[in-house]
């Protein structure tokens, strides 16, 4: 089979990879250089809608409505916009081999490419109950999401299973965003998680005590303390029940999983330098490999305003690291110097009529304000965490755009605090 080469090869067709290929184009790139190569079989697009409007019950968003860049508001980057840029949109190929001292990557049907300089973007996967050995989770009509294929099977599942029972095993992201839809197609849905509370990894008791009770206020209901051990499935495999540990079992006609992701940094292993579960980079993304970056889920980068690093799973960084590799490959070429990515942490989430938004650090002390009182005919509250005296981070549910901002300059200005109980007192003026 041919072999084909590319000045610059994205392997990973995710965000980052969209938002790459926009920025490259916009600092200039000849037709023929550049090459996205992606096993899904459609052009970037923008992720969060999976787990959102895709999944509504009437007016749902479909392709080719989201396509990136439309998430931050910019052009919405179709099929024919790669062709006219001369970027090679290569779709449904799936890279299994990588091998980085010859700068040469293998796809599943036998094709070889090589790059001159190679930008990692692969994404993250999602945890699979049955790689925890849970028995039975192999059952049909148990879905995970990550691409627009889990979608459509779980829209599918959603038509077929009308006023049927669902169960959504995690309490994360995936847990809320999704119970909130299934909810909306009118499922009779149960939420099951181990943890005490909701998203501990950033919620606070009280903020997690403001979703769950509206949660439960529109239906749905909430088992905390445990975990599914195992499911039973009918004649034609179908799940039926799932089992939990804490002894109770739990009617389902279908079951939504999400217990968490994992970076796919396996093409890499052994080849590139790894930290806390991603691929090592610079303030510039660069692997510990000359002419490699890693751009999104997979990199964990210097973040400078903490000095630390971390790796980041939100779509905000993934189309903003994408823009600065992009950025710092045409400056080093250029013998120019770029700023070292200085990053603000921003995560997001939507579901009925509720949206947050978050910035910062969670770490220290956290503090409420506000109405956090879910039968509030429009609540709105947030939290700031202070640590050493300054605030490092804020929340707010049902922020306007004006008051996000706000918000958000205090995460990233840091301001010295009086006391928790002057923040709470004074809440979101303290940021206006
Ligand atoms: P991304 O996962 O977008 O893309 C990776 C791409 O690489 C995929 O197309 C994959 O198929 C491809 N790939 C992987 N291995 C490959 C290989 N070997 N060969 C070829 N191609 C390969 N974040 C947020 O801030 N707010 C939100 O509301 C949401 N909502 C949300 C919903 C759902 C359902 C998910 C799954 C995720 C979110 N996120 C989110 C997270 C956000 O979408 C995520 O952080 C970004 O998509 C990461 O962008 P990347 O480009 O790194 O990976
Ligand atoms: P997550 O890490 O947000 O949540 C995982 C949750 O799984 C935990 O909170 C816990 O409740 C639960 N859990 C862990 N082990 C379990 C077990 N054995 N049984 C039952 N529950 C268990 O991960 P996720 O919700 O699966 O999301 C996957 C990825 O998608 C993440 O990268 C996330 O950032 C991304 N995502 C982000 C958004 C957003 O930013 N709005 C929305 C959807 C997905």
């Amino acid at each position: 089979m041919a072999e084909k080469h590319f000045k610059y090869v994205i392997v990973g067709g995710g965000v980052a990879a969209g938002y790459m290929a926009k920025e490259f184009a916009k600092l200039g790139v000849n037709p023929g250089e550049l090459a996205i190569i992606s096993k899904e079989g459609v052009a970037p697009y923008e992720r969060p809608a999976l787990s959102k409007a895709y999944l509504f019950p009437e007016g749902a968003a479909r392709l080719p409505g989201f396509h990136v860049c439309v998430g931050s508001g910019g052009e919405r980057l179709l099929p024919d916009w790669y062709k006219e840029k001369g970027i090679q949109l290569i779709v449904s190929t799936e890279i299994v081999k990588a091998d980085l001292a010859s700068k040469t990557l293998r796809s599943a049907a036998g094709e070889t490419f090589k790059y001159d300089i190679l930008i990692i973007a692969t994404g993250s996967t999602v945890l699979r109950l049955t790689d925890f050995g849970v028995q039975g989770a192999d059952a049909k009509n148990i879905f995970y999401l990550r691409e627009v294929v889990d979608a459509d099977q779980l829209v599918e599942a959603i038509k077929a299973q009308k006023n049927g029972k669902a169960v959504v095993v995690g309490g994360g992201y995936i847990g809320l965003e999704l119970s909130a839809v299934l909810k909306m197609n009118n499922l009779d849905v149960t939420m099951v998680y181990p943890e005490p509370w909701c998203m501990p990894r950033l919620f606070t008791a009280e903020i997690a005590a403001f979703y769950e009770g509206y949660y439960a206020s529109k239906g749905i209901k909430i088992v905390k303390g445990t975990v599914a051990v195992g499911f039973t499935s009918d004649a034609n495999g179908e799940v039926k029940e799932v089992k939990l540990k804490d002894g109770r079992v739990l009617e389902a006609d279908i079951v939504v999983v999400g217990v968490g992701g994992r970076p796919l940094t396996v093409l890499f292993k052994g080849q590139v330098e790894e930290e806390k579960g991603g691929i090592k980079t610079d303030g510039f993304f660069r692997t510990s490999v000359a002419d490699v970056y890693a751009v999104g889920d997979v990199a964990t980068f210097p973040l400078k305003l903490y000095g630390d690093t971390r790796r980041v799973e939100h779509v905000d960084h993934a189309r903003k690291s994408a823009e600065q590799a992009a950025k710092a490959i045409k400056a080093s070429e250029e013998g120019k110097r770029i700023e070292e990515y200085d990053y603000l942490p921003y995560f997001y989430s939507r579901s009925f009529d509720l949206s947050w938004q978050f910035y910062g650090d969670n770490v220290g002390d956290a503090v409420i304000f506000g109405d956090n009182n879910p039968a509030s005919p429009k609540p709105k509250f947030g939290s700031y965490w202070v640590k050493d005296g300054k605030v490092v981070g804020a929340f707010l549910e049902g922020g306007t755009a004006e008051e996000n901002k706000a918000v958000a300059k205090v995460a990233r200005d840091q301001p010295q605090a009086k006391s928790l109980d002057h923040l709470s007192q004074v809440g979101l003026a303290f940021a206006l």
